[in-house]
């Protein structure tokens, strides 16, 4: 039987945990939306990036670090959020936040979590963001902004690109639902239901999102905490400057792992207009398809200032808990101090745009 140490990488660890989950879960961690190919698309779109290495350059030390909204971070990474982690593991989003306490890095709690904010928050010595959707109820939404400031999350990060929730087939040929036993800790109210009913979780948990939610819904945010807020979900330069004109702290390049517009471009090819357009005022973190620490070097040698990884993390999760999570963090962070070492990259600011091969 594999052990842990014998997990050399992230795809390890997401054959592993095919074997480990039963299907609904397995399929609803790895699904896409509709056809898939936003999902294939953005694996893909990392690896045509061919990398130009820079030689004799003493890289015998280096500083893989980074400033992520004041506080240094030991890598640019994040664990980006990601629902429902008590099907992957037992302990779910706790085993998660002790893991990403181990390595220093920030994780992002996913509104649809199923342990409670202030769970988590005690769980972890590294910084908790929490990630919030603009539900039907915005007295709702500001009460979750404020108490995810209350437990001590140190940002938020508010989800844009979630109007409607996007169609993922294989949920609703399983009848994916929240599993018994399961709660949705954090969206608890009288009357609503949480999740275990319906066929995939759009048609249960509909009043959490709102197809109406506008930029003014990110003032409406900021004006609640007095964290930052970052805007998650963005792909175009124009909707990235507006973000930052509302009053956005930061900008992530994603599309929702490919869940939600299928067709949707990967967001390795959306990044470098948003780079342009944010043009170093705030940070930008993109996520989608990030599986190697080679991934990690071409994010940001485009300008990306961190990425962050949803999938890999549950793999890690379903596999060893909180271990498996700390494995596979540790193993793109590895990955990734190796990377810039070949790289000829002996600091995060030698990342350059000139590492990567031009058509
Ligand atoms: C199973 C699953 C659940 C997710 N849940 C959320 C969520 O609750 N909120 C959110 O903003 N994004 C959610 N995402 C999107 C992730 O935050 C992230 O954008 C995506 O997973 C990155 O792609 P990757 O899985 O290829 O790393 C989810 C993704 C997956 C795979």
């Amino acid at each position: 039987m594999a052990t842990l140490q014998d997990m050399l990488s992230v795809d390890a660890f997401e054959a592993a945990a095919a074997g480990r989950l039963g299907k609904v879960a397995h399929d609803y961690y790895r699904s896409g939306a509709w056809g898939e190919r936003t999902v294939r698309e953005n694996v893909e779109a990392w690896s045509r990036l061919w990398l130009r290495p820079r030689c004799m350059v003493d890289v015998s030390v280096r500083d893989a670090s980074v400033d992520l909204l004041g506080v240094r971070s030991p890598s640019p990474l994040l664990v980006a959020p990601t629902a429902l982690h008590r099907m992957a593991h037992d302990e779910g989003e706790v085993a998660t936040a002790r893991a990403a306490g181990v390595c220093g890095i920030p994780m992002v709690l996913s509104s649809l979590s199923t342990c409670t904010i202030e769970s988590v928050a005690s769980a972890t010595t590294a910084p908790l963001w929490m990630q919030i959707y603009i539900s039907q109820d915005r007295g709702f939404t500001r009460a979750l902004a404020q108490r995810a400031e209350a437990a001590g999350c140190r940002a938020l990060m508010v989800t844009v690109d979630t109007p409607v929730w996007g169609v993922r087939e294989r949920d609703i040929h399983n009848g994916f639902r929240v599993p018994d036993g399961m709660r949705m800790a954090n969206l608890e109210r009288p009357g609503q239901p949480t999740g275990h009913t319906g066929r995939g979780i759009g048609e249960s948990l509909g009043w959490t999102i709102d197809a109406s939610l506008t930029w003014k819904d990110l003032e409406m945010l900021r004006g609640a905490v007095k964290v930052p807020v970052l805007v998650k979900g963005v792909l175009r330069g124009d909707d990235a400057a507006k973000a930052i004109e509302h009053g956005a702290a930061g900008v992530v390049v994603s599309n929702h792992g490919g869940r939600q517009l299928d067709g949707a471009i990967a967001t390795a090819t959306a990044l470098p207009d948003v780079v342009q357009a944010v043009a170093g005022r705030v940070p930008v973190i993109v996520d989608g398809g990030i599986r190697r620490g080679t991934d990690m070097l071409r994010a940001l040698a485009m300008g990306a200032t961190a990425v962050q990884v949803g999938r890999p993390v549950l793999w890690g999760l379903a596999v060893g808990g909180s271990e498996g999570v700390e494995r596979v963090l540790r193993t793109l962070m590895e990955e990734f101090s190796l990377a810039m070492a070949l790289a000829g990259c002996a600091k995060v600011a030698d990342i350059r745009a000139d590492l990567l091969q031009r058509d």
